[in-house]
């Protein structure tokens, strides 16, 4: 007579084995991927290699102390122009970079006498040309980091996504039969709270970079909740049979 079969992943057949290895491996090597594209898109914010504080608080609330035009004017254009000319230039990008009064309070006039003889399309320098108004008004603008559109897209985009990736990393996790059940239940439901304060904590650190340390908690609780279930899953597929039969069944909650 068959012996019955036991819900764990010790006992499964080859088959199954190699479907959930298959599918643990792929998501695993796509959140490596995932870190390296922070590391790209987050990670340089600050100008420094690594993601930092600094880099998720000028990712979502921007760069807020000032503007490209009012740091160099302050940095590497500080002789280009007398201190007076300087300072009503940095006022006019305090009061908002008005077009109207680009042109009635001088600021055209000062650009012309003192930035136009480098930054002209002809100089030859990779430099913007300030003939043109739209490209110093780009420069006067606060950097006010993440657009809300922005990160509705890229919210949506993640909660779908990782809530799919949890769904099947957690449902072969919860054949592992070693685990206590309530610590199985913490870790499979970890990822989705995380998930959710890890988005939630984006729209805060937009609105208040104090909330940036939530970004870097959210993530790094999920990353750890997937790395548990990860190993754990692996271990109970591939070595604890070697070891010792198991004769449990995942699923009971007795
Ligand atoms: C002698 C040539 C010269 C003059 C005059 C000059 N600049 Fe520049 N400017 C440069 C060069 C070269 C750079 C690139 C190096 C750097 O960023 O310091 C630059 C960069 C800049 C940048 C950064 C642009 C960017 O998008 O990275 C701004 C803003 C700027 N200048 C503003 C001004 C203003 C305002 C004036 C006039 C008060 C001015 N510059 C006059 C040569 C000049």
């Amino acid at each position: 007579m068959a012996s019955t079969h036991k819900i764990n992943l010790c006992s499964q057949g080859i088959a199954l084995k190699a479907l959930f290895t298959g599918y643990l491996i792929v998501v695993a090597i796509g959140y490596m991927m995932a870190m390296v594209q922070i590391q790209f898109t987050h990670g340089l914010a600050d100008g420094e290699l690594g993601l930092s504080i600094d880099d998720i608080v000028y990712s979502y609330y921007g760069k807020r102390s000032g503007s490209v035009i009012e740091a160099k004017l302050n940095g590497s254009m500080q002789l280009m122009a007398p201190e007076e000319d300087r300072l009503k230039i940095i006022n006019w990008v305090h009061k908002g970079a008005n077009e109207q009064a680009f042109y009635d309070t001088g600021i055209r006039q000062i650009m012309d006498t003192s930035c136009v003889m480098c930054h002209n399309a002809e100089s030859g320098l990779p430099i913007p040309d300030f003939t043109q108004f739209k490209n110093i008004v780009e420069r006067a603008k606060t950097d006010t980091g993440a657009s809300f559109s922005s990160l509705a897209r890229v919210s949506h985009i993640h909660l779908f996504g990782i809530a799919f990736i949890f769904m099947f990393v957690g449902l072969i996790f919860s054949l592992a039969a070693g685990v206590p059940k309530y610590l199985k239940a913490t870790v499979v439901v970890m990822p989705y709270l995380f998930l959710i304060l890890d988005i939630s904590s984006w729209w805060l650190t937009k609105l208040n970079p104090n909330f940036a340390w939530l970004v870097i908690i959210g993530g790094g609780a999920m990353a750890v909740s997937f790395c548990f279930m990860w190993v754990v899953s692996m271990y109970e597929m591939w070595i604890m049979p070697r070891i010792h039969s198991d004769t449990r069944d995942a699923l009971l909650d007795e």
